[in-house]
């Protein structure tokens, strides 16, 4: 298949990126790199032996979309794009909307015109209102508590309305859960700008030195050992379950909801201890206030994704520890900062194809 995917270069796009060239697929990727690098995609290239074609775009240009689609014809869209973090969607809202929502709106227009009618989509178990009845199941009520969760929750409703409007649309929302660690070799991997919002990024900054300790947020919580549960779910696992939607969705029409989760919770002071032993050191932590908006727990149930698609988290949390420690020690800053002024979409795409080394300029 011909495969488009948004957000391809960002954390989670990139290692399905590889899964997708590693299966075979062509891979086009439409990203405008603000929250990503091209080095991510040269690393694809280099593990894969395959490149994908990189269109540098903005979800919020249609043009550009429209012109992306009817010039690729892919046969599906995976659609990571967009704006994910929860403080920022606080303080950002109508950016939030805009990248996410109508983001969303723009490329669904741009694939209806192209005739492409497969989509798999990035959701969140953020969608869930809270509840006292774990694990949730997809059935549950849905409530987002922050603009970023409710931009999931409308464009979950839009593609529903899509879905029922024409009924040759095929559409996968996957409903993720806590995505950490990155592909075993520790080549790509999560590279957060800032200081790091999430756990175990954190736990990851911590280790190599960049950060002193991790602050444990809440010891109080009614969970076994009173910190925050959560219900972590390794990247490639995850990456995986698109490439099991995207076969679902060749034979099957109408639209279709999956958890992507583990089915069982992990505690912040759990995660901490896999982390310590992954790196071979215990490391400091403090523990402080609950950080306003968290609930206590949560984990999903993936008993659908597993009996329709056949689909099971294969990796525990030691297993993230692990490869999410082989990528921070091995890249302590992340990925290079590139320059990018002035470098064209042809000389990118030479840069991630091996084609050209030295273009992209480190800052
Ligand atoms: P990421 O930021 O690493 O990747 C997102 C990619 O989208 C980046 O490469 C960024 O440059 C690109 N992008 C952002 N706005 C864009 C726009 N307007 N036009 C084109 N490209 C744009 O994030 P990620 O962790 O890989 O998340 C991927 C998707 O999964 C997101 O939709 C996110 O909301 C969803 N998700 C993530 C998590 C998580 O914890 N990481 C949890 C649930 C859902
Ligand atoms: N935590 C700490 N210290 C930290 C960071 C987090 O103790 O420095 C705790 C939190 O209190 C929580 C747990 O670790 O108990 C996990 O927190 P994360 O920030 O890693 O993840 P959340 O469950 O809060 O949220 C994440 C994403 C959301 C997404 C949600 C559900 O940030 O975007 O998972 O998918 F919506």
């Amino acid at each position: 298949m011909h495969v488009l995917v948004t957000g391809g270069a960002g954390y989670i796009g990139s290692h399905a990126v590889l899964l997708l060239l590693e299966a075979g697929h062509k891979v086009s990727v439409f990203d405008n790199l603000s929250n990503s690098s091209p080095e991510s995609l040269r690393r694809v290239r280099e593990m894969s032996g395959s490149a994908p074609d990189l269109f540098i775009g903005d979800l919020l240009d249609s043009d550009r979309l429209d012109s992306v689609l009817s010039q690729t014809q892919p046969d599906a869209v995976i659609h990571f794009g967009g704006l994910k973090a929860v403080g920022e969607s606080v303080q950002k809202p109508i950016s939030y909307y805009q990248n996410n929502v109508v983001g969303t709106l723009n490329l669904v227009s741009a694939m209806e015109k192209a005739g492409v009618k497969r989509l798999v989509f990035s959701s969140s178990a953020t969608v869930y209102a809270e509840s006292t009845e774990l694990p949730l199941v997809e059935g549950a009520q849905r409530d987002a508590s922050n603009p970023y969760g409710r931009t999931k929750l409308h464009i979950e409703q839009i593609l529903e309305d899509l879905a029922v409007s024409d009924s040759s649309w095929s559409i996968a929302t996957l409903r993720y859960f806590n995505p950490v660690g990155a592909h075993p070799s520790g080549n790509i991997g999560e590279d957060p700008q800032g200081i790091p919002n999430n756990l175990m990024p954190f736990i990851a900054q911590v280790a190599v030195g960049r950060r002193s300790e991790v602050q444990v947020f809440g010891n109080d919580y009614p969970t076994y050992d009173g910190t925050g549960v959560r219900d972590y779910i390794h990247v490639m696992d995850l990456a995986q379950g698109h490439l099991d939607a995207l076969d679902f969705l060749n034979s099957h029409n109408g639209q279709y909801v999956w958890n992507l989760g583990t089915g069982s919770g992990t505690s912040v002071l759990d995660v901490i201890g896999a982390f310590s032993r992954a790196c071979g050191r215990q490391l400091p932590y403090k523990l402080v206030d609950r950080r306003p908006g968290d609930i206590a727990e949560y984990y999903g149930d993936p008993t659908t994704a597993r009996l329709e698609l056949g689909w099971k988290a294969e990796r525990g949390v030691e297993e993230m520890a692990r490869d999410m420690w082989e990528w921070q020690s091995k890249n302590p800053a992340g990925y290079p900062d590139y320059d990018l002024d002035g470098i064209s979409e042809e000389e990118i795409n030479e840069f991630i194809r091996g084609a050209r080394a030295s273009i992209v300029k480190e800052k």
